[in-house]
């Protein structure tokens, strides 16, 4: 359905709010550090200053690598590692600190090493990480800030599959580590996926999976491997969750067989006693447990009694050596449904010949069965699947090829574009993921300046000229580093034909543009087209400001471009402009709050440039509301602060419009009653919200004039070089 694939942030029910369940709702009792990191105080010990990328630089990459590689075979009393080979279960810690990432918000991922704070660390899929984080620490600290976290997950993955013979295809290093748990929406359920939860895709209720989340329930990576809601015998419905999951995590079904079954060539699942005979997820253990949870006796441990899944066994008979025995033994055996010990369902191989048992994970000379999970199943009782397993099963070089390409999309999928890489292992292979740009060149001030003035004589309007340079700018997330104006993609399918960039008006512009740019990048026409209608307009107003966007961007081709994973940056609303597409479940206020986090500003500059676009005229003629909704100025186009001195007077009375849902209102003259303005809940947040009225009121006080200008303009360039990681980037580059 459209709402499957769209970009609408929610699915039926009631309004509900924009975090869901958060920390705070999961651990009543968690410490509150939150008290200390008001009024913009950092959380981040090593300070605004440091530059991650320059210490990156300075690492001893190949000493790194080297260690990781010693610690894979050095086994902990504290936390043997199974068939003396930790490999597999730094696999499993580096794809569940990548696999969190949606497409939908471009949220999640490892690129800013979540893994390590709650809710992550203590989702029941992410149960036992905490040793393998723990294993990692001597080099953590042995590196320090050489290398952070979020690096050292991935590569410590790359280097557990090289040091089992397996494929890489390369990595990037340069995700900085943050001090506090980053605020996520990942659903509103109250309870974990192993206490019961029910499953999020229900067709039969007409559910379909709730964007942005990927995953099928809460706590969970992506599904559940027992079967949709546990249910082993639903093979359609597994199929049907890994298709959707995998998709909105921007893997198509050879990216996810090659995956899944690439990931489990190595290892074992865990499920040598019932779940509730361990301690609780680390977030909610006892001080002395130091950040440990899911706790088991010594002696347990040691025998490799072990309980993460519930499910047990490896899949293949050599779980620590590359190689096609997953789908060797898939297709060659009949499996039948079996429980583990700790009671999951689980598929074992029926009558498996000596050689095709796997080793106990503890004891090599003693044999154990092999075992599928009902998410391996789908690999072969899913015909789509099946087709593209039979062929990796017949051909090797194929599966290689594959798994080692998804894999290191998996896992750098969230760090946007590939100058953003660092590190001497950076394939130096484009990848149409990457969203690549070719590079522009830097026009001359006097290039610059000639078209900034024939523009302003081309009859094209402030307001045309601002909604264009918002429309190619503010697609970009500070999530995943996607979107933003470089590459002009606004002028290329899909962007140019989405309702908030009003495509007629947009089209028009663009070829307007086209004809003055000259030598100019159409990326950078744009934006300057922009900054030099809001020049003029400040002008007016009786402001003398210069907006110094930068130039050198590139335009990207339609070949350049997949179509396809541009669609879930389509802004279903856009405050800014004041649009929305429909209705929501979320409130249209808390959507704007949203986008405002994904562009990476402030509430000043969230506020300055709400009230800016209005006074420009620059809202779009298709948001719901119209035209002329929202303006809040007798001259638009001109910049001032007449939006907030008209919402903050008292001499207008504001009430809902009737048939609106709650959207839309019209402000009447407090004394003779007559229409003033109409508006939206975007705008009225601006009076209604007392922080957010806080800061309108010093935009509208006398004096306030020049603060709200400078304000504005500040954002609106942050805005418009948002993406600009090639420039942030260059002085890394020799
Ligand atoms: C382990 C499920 C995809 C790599 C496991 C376990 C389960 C599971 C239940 C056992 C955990 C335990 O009890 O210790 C799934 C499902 C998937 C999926 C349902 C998707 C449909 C992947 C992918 C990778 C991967 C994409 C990596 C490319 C691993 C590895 C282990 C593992 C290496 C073994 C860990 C160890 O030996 O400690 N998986 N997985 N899995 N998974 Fe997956």
């Amino acid at each position: 359905t459209g709402e499957m694939s769209g970009g609408c942030p929610v699915h039926g029910g009631s309004m509900r709010g924009l975090l869901g369940r958060t920390n705070r709702d999961w651990w009543p009792d968690q410490l509150q550090l939150d008290i200390l990191t008001q009024s913009g105080k950092s959380a981040d010990p090593l300070g605004e200053d440091f530059d991650y990328c320059e210490a990156f630089n300075a690492l001893d990459y190949n000493a790194l690598k080297a260690d990781l590689t010693a610690l894979m075979t050095d086994s902990q009393a504290w936390w043997p590692a199974d068939y003396g080979h930790y490999g597999p279960f730094f696999i499993r810690m580096a794809w569940h600190a990548a696999g969190t990432y949606r497409t939908g918000d471009g949220r999640g991922g490892a690129s800013s090493g979540q893994q390590r704070f709650a809710p992550l660390n203590s989702w029941p899929d992410n149960g036992n990480l905490d040793k393998a984080r723990r294993l990692l620490w001597p080099i953590k600290q042995k590196y320090g800030k050489h290398i952070s976290w979020a690096d050292l997950f991935i590569l410590t993955g790359n280097v557990a599959i090289e040091s089992m013979g397996g494929p890489v295809f390369g990595f990037g290093g340069g995700r900085k580590d943050v001090y506090e748990p980053e605020t996520v929406y990942w659903g509103t359920e109250e309870q974990w996926v192993n206490e019961g939860v029910a499953t999020r895709i229900r067709p039969d209720e007409g559910k379909a999976l709730e964007n942005p989340l990927a995953a099928i329930q809460m706590g969970l990576i992506y599904v559940n491997p027992e079967g949709p809601g546990g249910n082993p015998h639903d093979a359609e419905g597994m199929a049907r969750d890994m298709r959707e999951t995998f998709s909105r995590m921007a893997m198509n079904d050879e990216e996810t067989v090659a995956l899944t079954a690439g990931g489990h060539a190595f290892g074992k699942a865990h499920g040598a006693k019932p779940a509730d005979s361990f301690g609780g997820a680390p977030e909610s253990e006892h001080l002395a447990l130091m950040g440990f949870g899911w706790l088991t006796d010594k002696d347990e441990i040691e025998k490799g009694h072990i309980t993460t899944s519930g499910i047990e066994g490896a899949w293949t008979p050599n779980p620590t050596e590359w190689g096609n025995d997953y789908f060797r033994l898939l297709f060659k055996y009949e499996y039948e449904l079996v429980q583990s010990p700790a009671g999951a369902n689980q598929w074992q191989p029926i009558n498996p010949d000596p050689e095709d048992m796997a080793p106990d994970a503890r004891d090599p000379s003693k044999k154990v069965p092999t075992m599928m999970t009902t998410a391996d199943m789908a690999l072969k009782r899913d015909p789509e699947y099946r087709k593209i397993s039979e062929r990796f099963r017949d051909d090797q070089a194929a599966l290689d090829d594959a798994f080692a390409r998804a894999w290191f999309k998996l896992c750098h999928r969230d760090m946007g574009p590939k100058v953003r890489y660092m590190g001497p292992e950076v394939p130096s292979e484009d990848l149409i993921w990457q969203d690549p740009v070719p590079a522009g060149s830097t026009p001359s001030s006097g290039t610059v300046s000639d078209f900034k003035s024939k523009v302003l004589g081309s009859g094209l309007s402030v307001s045309e000229l601002v909604k264009a340079a918002w429309a190619s700018a503010s697609t970009f997330r500070n999530s995943d580093h996607r979107g933003g104006a470089n590459g002009a993609r606004v002028r290329l399918a899909p962007q140019k034909d989405w309702a908030a960039n009003d495509p007629e008006e947009l089209s028009r512009v663009l070829s307007k543009l086209d004809e003055l740019r000259g030598e100019l990048s159409m990326a950078d026409a744009i934006v300057l087209a922009g900054a030099a209608a809001i020049e003029k307009a400040a002008k007016d107003g009786g402001f003398d400001v210069s907006v110094d966007v930068t130039t050198g961007r590139g335009d990207a081709s339609q070949e350049q471009t997949d179509a396809e994973s541009f669609e879930p940056l389509e802004p279903f609303a856009d405050g800014f402009r004041n649009y929305l597409k429909t209705k929501a479940d979320v409130k249209t206020e808390d959507m704007l709050v949203d986008k405002a986090h994904l562009l990476g500003l402030s509430i000043p500059e969230m506020t300055a440039l709400v009230g800016g676009m209005r006074a420009l005229g620059a809202i779009s003629k298709h948001a719901k509301h119209g035209n002329s909704i929202g303006v809040l100025t007798d001259r638009p186009g001109t910049l001032s602060n007449d939006f907030f001195v008209n919402l903050l007077s008292m001499d207008t009375e504001w009430s809902v419009i009737d048939d609106s849902g709650d959207e839309e209102f019209q402000g009447r003259c407090r004394k003779t009653g007559a229409d003033k303005w109409t508006a939206t809940r975007t705008d009225l947040v601006f009076g209604s919200n007392s922080q957010l009225r806080a800061i309108a009121e010093v935009f509208a006080e006398s004096g306030g004039e020049q603060k709200f200008v400078d304000t504005f303009v500040k954002a609106w360039t942050k805005v418009m070089d948002a993406d600009r990681a090639d420039i942030a980037m260059a002085k890394y580059r020799g």
